[in-house]
């Protein structure tokens, strides 16, 4: 079976975690403090904050800008859950826009036109590592007097206009699950260029408690906390980060072959006759979290019979980004229509990728893409001719006095 994805672990990720365990300091200490800071020197910003996982980096982030009850939110339904669930935790309603159907990302438009007096903010999505067209969200929010979010869940290493995705916002929240590009098991990061945005973060993942455990144990003097906001229980173990430490060490590999793999296919791609390569706009170098290809409109099969086919030849695949505003967890949010997300989403289809994947395995893969394609031209021709065959007969039958 290939899979759909595989972390990357070598025997430093588990000595550093074993590390871990035998120092005795296993929550939130100095590895925490140490992957923050290799987090932060990679993404080229100032500070970079851990969390438990990027679902609550999201609710952190939107919290810290003020977002509350009776608040819009402006976002894509075709992401994960996660996107409109953090907006919910906070009390405000998240309010979906189009994406742009060549590149899922929110459309820039569509979000101005959905902004009204009770927009907070924009939660632009990175949606599976391919950067979506900052310059132009920042216009809208600098225009209309509102905030940027970036959901950079899958995007670590992606890059912007020649700078990698963590630099240019305020906050920027990551996750590390182990279906993205490095993994600490579950782990989220919110990286932000300013030092009070991240004393707030360092309040709010950890009950509001003004003083840190690493603080407090290298004083001398005997330290009395104090809980200064409401705050929230999510913190990086130190296990997590200790893993993390060495993925990090990983991760401009780990992205040269993504790229290179997404590279093959998308030559394998080429002549398909109906399975398109993703579109990648200029400017921007994305990770391939995934590799997302789409059926052309007029494929002689499904979406999902083509997983369903890949499946049958011990192949995994994934269908492309949900949408959350067609799920029963969304269903008391008022109704909304989406054709170009719902399209998109329909017709996109997620191929196995991941650093260890063989020249050999990713040959299966196009090779069973070429053989399925050759089948259902030849099932087409088929069942036209059965199909003219039996018109042909019907025509026949209605010929007066034949019948
Ligand atoms: C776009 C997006 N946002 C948020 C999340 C949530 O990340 P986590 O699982 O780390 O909470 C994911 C995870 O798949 C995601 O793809």
């Amino acid at each position: 079976m290939i899979p759909i994805a595989k972390p990357f672990f070598g025997p430093e990720e588990a000595e550093a975690a074993r590390a871990a365990v035998e120092g005795g300091w296993v929550t939130q200490g100095p590895r925490v403090a140490a992957f923050e800071q290799a987090v932060a020197d990679y993404c080229g910003a100032a500070h970079a904050v851990a969390v438990s996982n990027c679902t609550t980096a999201l609710h952190l982030a939107l919290l810290l800008h003020g977002v509350g009850p009776g608040d819009e939110v402006i976002c894509p339904s075709m992401s994960f859950i996660a996107t409109a669930n953090s907006i919910r935790y906070t009390g405000a309603t998240p309010i979906f826009a189009e994406v742009d159907p060549r590149t899922y990302n929110l459309d820039p438009d569509a979000a101005r036109a959905a902004i009204t007096p009770r927009t907070k903010a924009i939660l632009v999505v990175h949606q599976i590592g391919l950067p979506a067209d900052l310059d132009r969200f920042q216009d809208v929010a600098a225009t209309h007097g509102i905030k940027i979010i970036e959901d950079a869940a899958c995007a670590i290493g992606s890059e912007y206009r020649g700078r990698r995705i963590g630099s240019h916002a305020e906050t920027v929240c990551f996750s590390f699950h182990p279906r993205k590009v490095i993994t600490t098991g579950e782990g989220g990061m919110i990286t932000t260029n300013r030092a009070d945005f991240a004393h707030r973060l360092r309040l709010l993942r950890q009950h509001g408690m003004n003083v840190s455990d690493t603080a407090r144990h290298a004083s001398q003097k005997v330290v009395i906390e104090s809980y200064e906001c409401l705050g929230y229980n999510y913190r990086m173990t130190d296990i997590q980060a200790a893993i993390g430490i060495e993925q990090m060490k990983r991760l401009e590999w780990i992205v040269a072959r993504r790229r290179e793999l997404a590279a093959r296919y998308t030559r394998a791609l080429a002549n398909h006759a109906w399975l398109r390569p993703p579109y990648v706009p200029e400017g921007v170098e994305p990770n391939f979290q995934s590799y997302a290809a789409q059926l052309a409109p007029g494929a002689p099969l499904s979406r999902d019979d083509l997983m369903q086919r890949l499946l049958e030849r011990g192949i995994a695949t994934r269908r492309g980004i949900m949408l959350a505003h067609r799920e029963p967890a969304c269903a008391d949010l008022a109704p909304c229509s989406l054709p170009l997300s719902e399209q998109a989403s329909g017709r996109s289809i997620l191929l196995p990728l991941y650093p260890q994947m063989t020249d050999d395995e990713q040959r299966q893969v196009t090779a069973a893409l070429d053989d399925i394609a050759r089948t259902a031209a030849s099932g087409t021709s088929a069942s036209k001719l059965l199909g003219a065959l039996s018109s042909a007969t019907a025509a026949a039958s209605c010929v007066p006095g034949r019948a």
